[in-house]
């Protein structure tokens, strides 16, 4: 069923492990993150970006998801990801979401929390939960590249939280969107989380650029003509460390669309007469699958907790 992130996260606070938060752009991403969460038994979040909605189409991206529900008793959270505006975020949870963010890390100090505080007003009147965003991540967001990596200051958090009223909050720590997330050795800045958590006890806290970019996709991707050189992501057990504390909700997009990449590149070159989609989006769907199966069982903790 449609559950709210309420009970979700308090469970996997308590239980030292995170729900992945899959971003959802087409059918087969989205039935393959079903499968993943029924063959673990796992709790899922399925997110939703401002890009996802402009690709697939407002109907066409909720329908999706309403099929998905109509064929599981999983617990599933609808949330938009990186909500842009007040605008948008209405409009989602007019639309039935149980879960937005408000993404306003981008704005001056005091404008993001105006707008945050603006969006959470009218989400907790309809039951609706709110993730904002402090910091700012490196990396490509909707595109624009970023290059500064703002870390999270743990009292601005605390600050930024009690007078929005956000129920959890995503903080820089180290990691970025996108491919190519470390240059040098990768790291996280794990006593910055335990500060965060430290002030702000029981709030939830989110990592978003949280995949991890498995090599063997990598190469696979560079071995059937693609060129995807020196990508890279967060180690699987940094993450999973995050989520042993107060990280409950880990986004993960790359990953997904790095294993089915690779995977139809891989059924193109071998089987080159095939021209049917369902030949190379079948295998696809199996990857997307045993992706998220990978990251629920080796970074989430999450397995059996439905
Ligand atoms: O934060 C970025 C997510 O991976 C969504 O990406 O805006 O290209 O849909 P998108
Ligand atoms: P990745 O690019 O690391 O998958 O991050 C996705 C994300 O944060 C979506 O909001
Ligand atoms: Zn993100
Ligand atoms: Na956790």
């Amino acid at each position: 069923p449609l559950v709210s992130p309420k009970d979700m996260f308090a469970k996997a606070y308590a239980g030292g492990y995170a729900i992945g938060a899959f971003n959802v752009n087409n059918m087969e991403i989205v039935q393959g993150i079903m499968e993943a969460g029924k063959a673990e038994n796992a709790p899922l979040i399925l997110q939703v970006s401002a890009g996802a909605r402009k690709y697939a189409g407002q109907n066409y991206i909720i329908k999706l998801m309403e099929a998905a529900l109509q064929d599981t008793d999983l617990p599933v959270v609808l949330h938009l990801d990186h909500g842009p505006n007040f605008e948008l975020c209405k409009d989602v949870i007019d639309g039935g979401f149980t879960s937005v963010m408000y993404d306003g890390s981008h704005l001056p100090y005091e404008e993001n929390i105006e707008q945050t505080k603006r969006v959470v007003e009218y989400a907790h009147a309809r039951g609706v939960w709110v993730e904002a965003e402090l910091g700012r991540l490196a990396g490509v967001e909707e595109d624009v590249k970023s290059d500064e990596h703002i870390y999270t200051d743990p009292d601005q958090a605390k600050d930024f939280v009690t007078r929005t009223g956000c129920d959890s909050l995503a903080i820089a720590i180290g990691t970025s969107h996108g491919a190519y997330k470390f240059k040098g050795e990768p790291k996280l800045d794990f006593d910055r989380l335990d500060k965060v958590a430290q002030l702000l006890p029981g709030v939830p806290i989110v990592l978003h650029g949280a995949s991890s970019v498995p090599q063997e996709f990598v190469e696979m991707c560079n071995t059937y003509g693609g060129h995807v050189p020196g990508a890279r992501g967060v180690p699987e057990d940094l993450l999973r460390r995050a989520a042993s504390k107060a990280v409950c909700k880990i986004n993960i997009d790359t990953d997904i669309r790095l294993a089915m990449t690779a995977t139809i590149r891989k059924h193109m070159a071998e089987n080159p007469a095939d021209f049917d989609p369902r030949q190379y989006l079948t295998p696809a769907r199996t990857a997307v699958k045993e992706m998220v199966q990978r990251k629920i069982k080796n970074v989430l903790g999450c397995s059996g907790k439905a």
